[in-house]
């Protein structure tokens, strides 16, 4: 199985394979198994990477489109099936099988059914090639005894795209967790349940960052000493934009000293021109309060300390509500936060040891609950139309400088 991104040569691959054994066997009987009849016929056997394309000429006796069948002067028969149709695979029998995009194919039975019909001649393989997605299918035929398994990004076959095909394709994933899936094949693992998906991250990040009427710096402390020990210090920049939405901005989370993670609370702080520091109070509270107030720098930033009222899982949910109603835009991506929020779900966290705790859930609750018990983010209405004209917060009075 090739699990390989867009325009990697899967296709290509899949149709030589066939071509191949077709050619060098006489009279076998080989499938072809696409998502549908129409790809099977389009790509796998008259597409620009299809079978048509790589099969010397003179070797082709005929192909029958209506009946999906192209049979050589050899006596070999290739025959095209749809994924969508197992039954269809239920009786015949093949010497060989190619089964392209396999992650699309919507019916786990289509594989059984052609490998019950895998039977014929010494030694019976099918090729099987996709851009990979964790389907059950995809996942069992990873852990099958003796499947041999081929990585490929796209990238790996820039001598042979068009360069506006390369540059689309960049355009449109590159940066994004979609496109580690798209372009670099790697099996993103969309966990059941969880209260935050990749595809709804995805579809609403955005490149630029829009004007804002309020920005906060959030700090989920988690009592680590630093130096790689225990969980990280969450420290995310999210603002509310002037269209009402909710950006975030950045995720500057770390396992550093106190100092160290106080001093990243003042950067990030100074970067985007914060509002307001926000921190929780639950884990050692004080103790992050003195910290932030005796680091170099930061002892004069807005701080305000929330406590929360309930479960880190109970108060995440009302967020997971605002992406789902596309309210929540990242800008950039933040692979270690997208990969937490993805695999969260209403019962814990599926999947993370403990050194990835819950660093990302502050960031997004502090700045936009109401629910965390102070008036984190009051009347934007009076806030000035440019962020960079932003009214300061009327409390606590923003220090001087
Ligand atoms: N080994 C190769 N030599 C030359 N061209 C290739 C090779 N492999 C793939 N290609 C070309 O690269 C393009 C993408 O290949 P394709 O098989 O359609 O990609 P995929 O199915 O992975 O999206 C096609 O134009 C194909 O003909
Ligand atoms: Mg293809």
């Amino acid at each position: 199985m090739a699990l390989a991104g867009r325009g990697w040569g899967k296709t290509r691959t899949g149709a030589e394979d066939v071509a191949w054994f077709g050619c060098a066997n006489a009279e076998t009987r080989i499938a072809i198994v696409a998502p549908t009849i129409g790809a099977a016929r389009d790509v796998c056997v008259e597409g620009e990477s299809g079978l048509l394309s790589v099969l010397p000429k003179v070797c082709v006796k005929t192909w029958n489109r209506s009946m999906g069948e192209l049979v050589l002067w050899n006596g070999t028969i290739f025959k095209t099936y749809s994924a969508t149709e197992p039954e269809t695979l239920r009786g015949p029998q093949h010497h060989r099988a190619w089964g392209d995009e396999v992650a699309a194919w919507p019916e786990p039975e289509t594989w059984d059914q052609l490998l019950f019909g895998l039977r014929l001649g010494a030694n019976p393989q099918a090729v099987l090639t996709t851009t990979p997605k964790p389907t059950p299918l995809i996942r069992g035929i990873l852990k099958t005894e003796g499947a041999m398994i081929t990585r490929g990004s796209t990238f790996d076959n820039k001598g042979n795209l068009p360069a506006g095909t390369l540059a689309r394709l960049r355009d449109r994933y590159e940066g994004t967790r979609l496109g580690r899936q798209e372009l670099y094949a790697e099996l993103l693992e969309d966990i059941e349940g969880a209260l935050w998906n990749a595809v709804e991250i995805d579809q609403q990040r955005v490149r630029a960052v829009p004007d804002l009427k309020r920005i906060v710096v959030s700090v989920d402390p988690s009592g680590t000493k630093g130096g790689g020990a225990g969980d990280d210090i969450g420290i995310v920049a999210a603002g509310i934009g002037m269209d009402g939405r909710y950006y975030v901005l950045e995720d500057a989370s770390c396992n550093l000293s106190p100092d160290g993670w106080a001093r990243r609370v003042k950067q990030t702080y100074d970067k985007w021109e914060a509002d307001r520091v926000v921190a929780e109070k639950n884990f050692g509270g004080a103790m992050v309060e003195s910290v932030l107030r005796t680091a170099a720098g930061a002892a004069e930033l807005p701080v305000r300390m929330v406590t929360a009222s309930r479960g880190k899982i109970a108060r995440a949910e009302p967020i997971a509500a605002l992406y789902e109603q596309e309210k929540v835009s990242h800008v950039g991506e933040f692979k270690a936060l997208e990969d937490q929020l993805c695999a969260m779900t209403p019962g814990g966290y599926v999947g993370h040891g403990r050194a990835l705790r819950l660093t990302w859930q502050n960031h997004l609750d502090n700045p936009f609950s109401s629910e965390c018990g102070c008036s984190l983010i009051p009347p934007f209405r009076r806030l000035s139309v440019k962020r960079s004209m932003r009214e300061p917060m009327q409390s606590p009075p923003r220090p001087a400088g």
